[in-house]
């Protein structure tokens, strides 16, 4: 079976450990084993702990705790733990799509869903994500046209991404309504990857689609909210019948978690330790982001932002002639630093910076990334040569210091 090559992941495999400056990531500062088990009276039980198989859809206590984050009658029968969020997606494309069936897809986006319903489905419609300016602020907002286009008679699927990867956008309820509106007039299940959910920069946990609609499926995990991508666990919420299907085709592919894996997220997953943890990614954003939005403002004759409303990650508009994956290449090479095309979402004239690691090593990155800018700005406006040399002077310093 062909599959679309997926840019964003290769392109992350093959550079991030090549580069000295890596803007690329979408999480918060992972945390350390020690910090995990901090108040465990005793780690012994790691050192204790039996290398053998977990059960096979996660222990009783992981997926009690994963339901208890959604609340709204989930039990651990709706729950099945993955090898991170990425194989609950990989699983529920392939256990949801025939040959000939569509799906309609969020666009930006992580897209795996896409190279994922090409491959099994053969078909993926496009609905968008659009900048849209309200008394004055901008937000992302549903394209409500592009999501009615997109949905036919064959479609089986519609994804989403809430918070959604680029953009940091969260669906206002009138949008989600509007989605479980359109899955209901064709039958389809909404698949909503909820990777991001619980690290809002307000503090607010936003809305799940869990419990909107029959034909749901929640696939997400402990790499990006929680600040655990090392534990690899991810997993799938949805209706018990749909879920004993999908462990059948998790039987052909890693059939279990991890033991220490699990062991570890039923401590992540507890209520309070939850709680504390997500507080930890939601103080990182909250004092990064201020940092990135003070260097896009010294940039405003090119860029434009729509700050994040969650996640790590900030989605910038360029106006320079030169399109985002060539621009990636020129920082990746000539500055080592790695961002992320716009095109590797799906969208133009944008890159998007990972904020949410250590805050002096984001400055020096961003430093990098302006002698390049300046580069390409005097390479297409008139400027005099003085202000050239100024321009040029100052981002060398920055990126020295
Ligand atoms: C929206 C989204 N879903 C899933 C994943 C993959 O998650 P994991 O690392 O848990 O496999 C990513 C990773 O960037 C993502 O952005």
């Amino acid at each position: 079976m062909r599959i679309d090559l997926f840019h964003m992941e290769r392109t992350q495999c093959l550079y991030e450990n090549e580069v000295e400056y890596n803007l690329s990531e979408s999480g918060v500062e992972p945390m350390r084993v020690d910090e995990l088990l901090e108040g465990s009276s005793s780690p012994d039980w790691l050192r204790q702990a039996p290398l053998k198989y977990p059960p096979s859809r996660g222990s009783d206590t992981l997926r009690d705790r994963i339901a208890q984050f959604y609340g709204r009658g989930a039990t651990r029968d709706h729950v099945m733990v993955t090898n991170g969020g990425s194989e609950a997606n990989y699983v529920a494309f392939w256990g949801l799509l025939e040959k000939g069936d569509r799906a309609a897809i969020m666009i930006p986006n992580y897209m795996q869903g896409w190279g994922l319903a090409r491959a099994y489905g053969g078909h993926a419609d496009p609905f968008r994500l659009i900048e849209r300016r309200e008394s004055g602020r901008g937000r992302w907002a549903l394209d409500i046209g592009s999501l009615e286009r997109s949905i036919t008679r064959r479609t089986k699927v519609i994804l989403v991404t809430n918070p959604n990867n680029p953009t940091g956008a969260i669906l206002t309820g009138e949008e989600m309504e509007s989605i479980v509106h359109a899955a209901r007039s064709t039958g389809a299940w909404i698949v909503s990857d909820e990777v991001y959910r619980g690290a809002e920069v307000s503090g607010t946990t936003s809305a799940t689609f869990w419990g909107r609609h029959d034909k749901v499926l929640i696939t997400a995990g402990l790499s990006k909210a929680f600040g655990l991508p090392g534990l690899r666990t991810g997993w799938i919420l949805g209706p018990p019948k749909m879920i004993a299907r999908l462990c059948s085709y998790h039987d052909y592919l890693t059939l279990t978690p991890s033991y220490l894996s699990n062991r570890f997220a039923e401590i992540v997953m507890e209520p309070a330790r939850r709680e504390s943890i997500l507080e930890r990614t939601r103080r990182i954003l909250r004092s990064n982001l201020p940092r990135l939005e003070r260097w896009v403002r010294t940039h405003d004759d090119i860029f434009s932002f729509i700050p994040p409303l969650a996640g790590a990650i900030a989605l910038v508009r360029y106006r320079l002639p030169i399109g985002s994956v060539a621009l990636f290449e020129k920082l990746r090479l000539e500055r080592s630093v790695l961002i992320t095309p716009g095109a590797h979402f799906g969208i133009g004239r944008f890159i998007r910076i990972g904020y949410g690691g250590d805050v002096d090593h984001l400055e020096a990155g961003l430093a990098r990334i302006d002698l390049t800018l300046a580069d390409l700005r005097h390479s297409t406006t008139p400027r005099s040569s003085a202000r050239r040399r100024g321009a040029h002077r100052r981002a060398r310093q920055a990126a020295a210091g």
